[in-house]
């Protein structure tokens, strides 16, 4: 910090968004490991049964906690960038975050049409029943299914590209963006 007098005061990401970020992006890791180890886990058995039911709980999670971090950013706008990054720079940021929300969205719906449309909704961690909201539909829970499937490489690609954006600015750069989302002040330089 310089102690510019021009710069803006809020310069990170409040401790909500940031518990909210880190606490999703580790279910990130959890979820892709959890729907590899069921689809690779042997058919009918109840180790595969165990790993889904896993997966679709820690993805209903994932999709109660995006909503809740899509509405609180809503209340709570982030913290203007950095003047020292280039307009394209900060347009590919914001579209990677855009794609980031939807896809955290539109995952775990395609996942639950998939299992509610062949009326294995399943149970929430084993605790209760996960309710079925549509009636049985074979063909939109196979549709749903191929969507999922073909979305994880979409995951794959976005979150990619995020991780690489925020190691370059925390490793090349060093302009103080990584550290936006990091409850310590770091070595962020803004205003100049
Ligand atoms: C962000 C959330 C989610 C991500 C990133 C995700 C990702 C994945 C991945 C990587 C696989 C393995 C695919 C493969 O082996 O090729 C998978 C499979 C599966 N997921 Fe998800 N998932 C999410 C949420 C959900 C939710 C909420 C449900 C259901 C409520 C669900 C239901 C399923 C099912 C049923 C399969 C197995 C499909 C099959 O039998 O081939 N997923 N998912
Ligand atoms: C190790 C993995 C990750 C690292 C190091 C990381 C790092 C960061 C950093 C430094 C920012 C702040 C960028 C800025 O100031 O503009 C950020 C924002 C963001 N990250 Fe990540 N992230 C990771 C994983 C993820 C995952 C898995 C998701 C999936 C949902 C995600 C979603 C987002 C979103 C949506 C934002 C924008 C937040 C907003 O403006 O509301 N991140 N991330």
């Amino acid at each position: 910090m310089t102690g510019d007098p021009g710069a803006p005061t809020a310069i990170r990401y409040g401790a909500v968004a940031q518990a909210l970020h880190w606490l999703i992006a580790a279910l990130a890791v959890v979820i892709v490991t959890l729907g590899l180890a069921a689809t690779s886990a042997p058919h009918n058995s109840a180790a595969r049964d165990d790993l889904l039911m896993l997966h679709r709980s820690v993805g209903l999670t994932i999709l109660a906690l995006m909503v809740v971090r899509a509405a609180w950013r809503r209340w709570h706008p982030p913290p203007p960038l950095p003047a020292t990054l280039a307009r394209i720079e900060a347009r590919l940021a914001h579209s990677t975050h855009i794609a980031l929300y939807i896809l955290f969205i539109l995952m775990p719906m395609a996942g639950y049409l998939g299992s509610a449309g062949a009326d294995h909704a399943g149970r929430f961690f084993g605790l209760a029943a996960i309710p079925r909201l549509i009636p049985v539909n074979p063909r939109l829970a196979q549709w749903a299914i191929a969507a999922h499937l073909l979305g994880q490489y979409l995951v794959y690609v976005i979150v990619g590209l995020h991780v690489a954006g925020a190691a370059y600015h925390a490793l090349l750069r060093r302009d103080g963006v990584f550290e936006r989302m990091l409850p310590v002040p770091g070595r962020a330089r803004f205003g100049g």
